[in-house]
């Protein structure tokens, strides 16, 4: 498949902006959209829209080949008030994009799923079995899963009805190879003390690289479906035995005999075989890059 011109939205947001760059290094003439406007237009123009608008949607999807949409609420809930103006945003944005993509014949729209329809943030529920496949049974506990968990669920039925690909990607926890970032490396070692305080995503990570390494695969695998895909580091964050973790905090997940030791408690086996994507990058190299390793 040759994909020229992608829309991207969410552009100016932390994923957005790793993603924009890996696509125009990859040859893409990218379309960014975002609903603020960038701190400096000159340098990293942006086009103003807000998602929740359907026709200055449709208007500004209008000459893409493809849609990368990232453009979203991304926070967990804080409380009810919170999650239902999330589940607004992301759900009508998602509805907006992905039918814009099909009322204009774009063909592809890779989407942010999320690793939280599986269950986040395992307090009432836990994972029957490691690893986690895409086809197990979704098991929303916010606001925000359930707007994933919608869009996953639109991306099948408009495909079924206008033929449109929608590839979602369960993205894990991003993180980002810069010092001093809200989700960057350098906080890694600081949740090796209490495995508890990552015990919520299933001690799961992803690499901001990778994750945009997976757009592209996604963009351009001859998958005629939609699919959704599990995302996530080869590793966990943890210096600790994945096995270990999950028989002090999950006793009752059942744990597939040919585990590896540190390995991610979700199968990246789907998006290995069906878009050619493979991680990359772990902590481990990350840190010991690191001028000054903390
Ligand atoms: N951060 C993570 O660890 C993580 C994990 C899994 C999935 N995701 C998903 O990845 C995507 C990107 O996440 P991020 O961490 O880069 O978030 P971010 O907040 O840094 O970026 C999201 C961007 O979307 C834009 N946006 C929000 N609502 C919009 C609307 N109505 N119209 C236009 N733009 C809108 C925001 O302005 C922002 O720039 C999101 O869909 C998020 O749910 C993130």
């Amino acid at each position: 498949m040759t994909t020229r011109t992608v829309a991207l939205t969410g552009a100016l947001g932390n994923a957005g902006r790793v993603i924009s760059r890996r696509l125009e290094e990859g040859g893409y003439r990218v379309i960014p959209i975002d609903v603020l406007p960038s701190r400096n237009p000159f340098f990293e123009p942006s086009r103003v829209v807000d998602l929740t608008c359907y026709g200055d949607t449709v208007a500004n999807l209008h000459g893409a080949d493809a849609v990368v949409h990232f453009g979203s609420n991304p926070w967990p809930d804080s409380d009810f008030f919170t999650g239902a103006d999330r589940f607004r945003n992301n759900t009508i944005a998602t509805f907006n994009v992905f039918q814009a993509a099909c009322q204009l014949g774009i063909r592809r729209v890779v989407y942010a799923s999320s690793e939280t329809v599986q269950g986040h943030p395992y307090v009432a529920v836990h994972p029957e079995r490691i690893p986690i496949l895409e086809s197990d049974a979704p098991l929303p506990q916010t606001a925000y899963a359930l707007s994933k968990l919608t869009a996953e669920l639109l991306g099948e039925h408009l495909c079924r009805m206008h033929g449109t690909v929608f590839l979602g990607l369960r993205c894990a926890n991003i993180l980002y190879d810069v010092p001093g970032h809200h989700a960057g490396y350098d906080l890694v070692p600081g949740y090796w003390a209490d495995a508890a305080v990552r015990r919520e995503t299933l001690w799961k990570y992803v690499d901001s690289l990778d994750v945009a390494d997976a757009v592209v695969c996604a963009l351009e695998a001859p998958v005629a479906r939609s699919e959704v895909f599990n995302i996530a580091a080869a590793d966990t964050i943890m210096n600790v035995g994945t096995r270990a973790l999950f028989e002090a905090h999950f006793p009752k997940t059942v744990i597939a005999d040919e585990f590896g030791e540190f390995a991610t408690p979700v199968s990246l086996a789907k998006a290995a075989d069906l878009i050619g994507w493979v991680p990359k990058r772990r902590w481990r190299d990350r840190l010991a890059g690191h001028a000054h390793p903390p």
